[in-house]
């Protein structure tokens, strides 16, 4: 439970909002490179942080990110024209490169300085993981661009998606956090529903511990011969690492389909949307993806059939997410199609921003517990000029998620160890 203030602080994102800061001192995803294949193509409208932004790719394969509106008379630079190393606006011609400076302003005398005074929001860009990634905080606290184990693998090696959901970043990012819902909201084969009589099998015993990049946990369920050992880690400010290797339920290993992690980065739009960047990549640099398990995961990362070509799930609000009543009763727990749109249905469901006040967190809340208070913890950090986590991408640029099933005689943190070691 949170107070309604403290739900304010941790929720809006928005210019000169604390947690709108604290997004701000990091890099984030902005887009996806497909959205912009093309040098000199077209302008693609982007929305981050409650900031209405346009990205081209120039004439250099670079990627800029101006604000969507000319300093001229507030033009909306989605119409302009994409050429030479510039945006031009095409009410009256103003020019503007990747770095903001106006180049050109055919509108003014050849022999005026008026172009030299006048510039465009612009933020730097890294591409990375075919993703653009831009960094919107104070110049002189830009950090190195990241480097998460997925941005170094090759594109055979990897899958990357996004999808919209309708709601704020935060309930989202609880969701994804949640080890526990797992094997209840997302069960497929509810037989007689005596699954939710096993306590053990049902729920994961939590070992959770801070890093210098945020927190690593690890759900371990008992069994008699074996542990089942799920490793996860949550990097600040909203990314989210996990494995499907030899334990997951349904995504077990089959024929040559190669081990992968997989994992999401949730990303404001604004206080009441938010973009999920969707990752999967393989676990070993000896073997890339099959073309049907890359087409695979897409599908469940939300491609195909899913979204639509806006990234939004065909299955949405308006049609109560495709909700089967039958299938509902007598096969799976909520009757939804689709692991992502079991997720959207039930935190849109919150309402756009969760009322925190009338919440009650139990035993398997932990994540969230701890992420809130990291986040408490960093917002302090921030606003008194303390040290941030994850700024350092040598802080996680090591570190991989982890699923195995070892012997019950090995203490697991042992037998797993080498396992949470990137490989790429
Ligand atoms: S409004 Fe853009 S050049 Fe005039
Ligand atoms: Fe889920």
């Amino acid at each position: 439970m949170l107070s309604p203030a403290d739900n304010e602080r941790l929720t809006r994102v928005g210019p000169g909002t604390p947690m709108g800061n604290l997004f701000r001192r990091y890099w984030l995803p902005a887009l996806l490179a497909e959205e912009v294949p093309d040098a000199d193509g077209p302008p693609k409208r982007v929305r981050l942080l409650g900031e209405d932004l346009i990205a081209f790719r120039d004439t250099d394969g670079v990627v800029a990110l101006v604000g969507a509106f000319c300093p001229h008379r507030r033009a909306p630079m989605f119409f302009g024209r994409n050429e030479e190393c510039g945006l031009r606006c095409v009410y009256h011609g103003w020019k503007f490169d990747r770095t903001g400076a106006c180049t050109d302003m055919p509108s003014e005398p050849p022999d005026s300085l008026f172009k030299t005074k006048v510039t465009i929001d612009a933020y730097p860009t890294w591409e990375g993981g075919d993703m653009i990634w831009a960094y919107l905080g104070p110049p002189e606290l830009q950090p190195p661009p990241p480097d998460h184990e997925v941005l170094r693998t090759s594109p055979g090696h990897r899958v990357v998606s996004k999808s919209f959901e309708d709601c704020n970043f935060l309930q989202a990012l609880e969701g994804g956090i949640d080890p526990t819902h797992a094997s209840i909201m997302h069960n497929m084969n509810i037989g007689d529903r005596t699954f939710l009589n096993n306590y053990d099998s049902l729920v994961a015993h939590i070992h959770l511990e801070k890093t210098d990049y945020g927190f690593t946990y690890a759900g371990v369920r008992h069994r008699s011969s074996h542990n089942w050992v799920r490793g996860y880690h949550w990097i600040m400010p909203s990314f989210h690492m996990r494995a499907a290797v030899e334990g997951s339920f349904g995504f077990r290993e089959k024929g040559d389909e190669v081990p992968t992690i997989d994992g999401h980065i949730w990303i404001p739009i604004d206080d009441h949307t938010t973009w999920i960047y969707n990752f999967m990549y393989s676990h070993d640099p000896a073997r890339p993806l099959s073309r049907e398990q890359a087409h695979n995961a897409e599908t469940r990362l939300g491609r195909g059939d899913y979204l639509d070509a806006n990234y939004i799930s065909k299955l949405n609000r308006s049609n109560d997410y495709g909700i089967d009543r039958k299938r509902q009763k007598y096969e799976t727990m909520t009757g939804i199609e689709g692991i992502n749109t079991q997720d959207f249905a039930l935190q849109e469901g919150m309402g756009a921003i969760v009322d925190r006040t009338k919440e009650h967190l139990g035993t398997t809340d932990r994540a969230i517990i701890t992420l809130r208070q990291m986040l408490f913890e960093s917002l302090d950090a921030m606003e008194n000029g303390g040290t941030l986590r994850a700024i350092d991408p040598q802080t996680y640029r090591n570190v991989r998620s982890v699923d195995r099933i070892v012997p019950s005689d090995i203490e697991w943190r042992d037998a797993t160890k080498d396992d949470y070691v990137a490989k790429f």
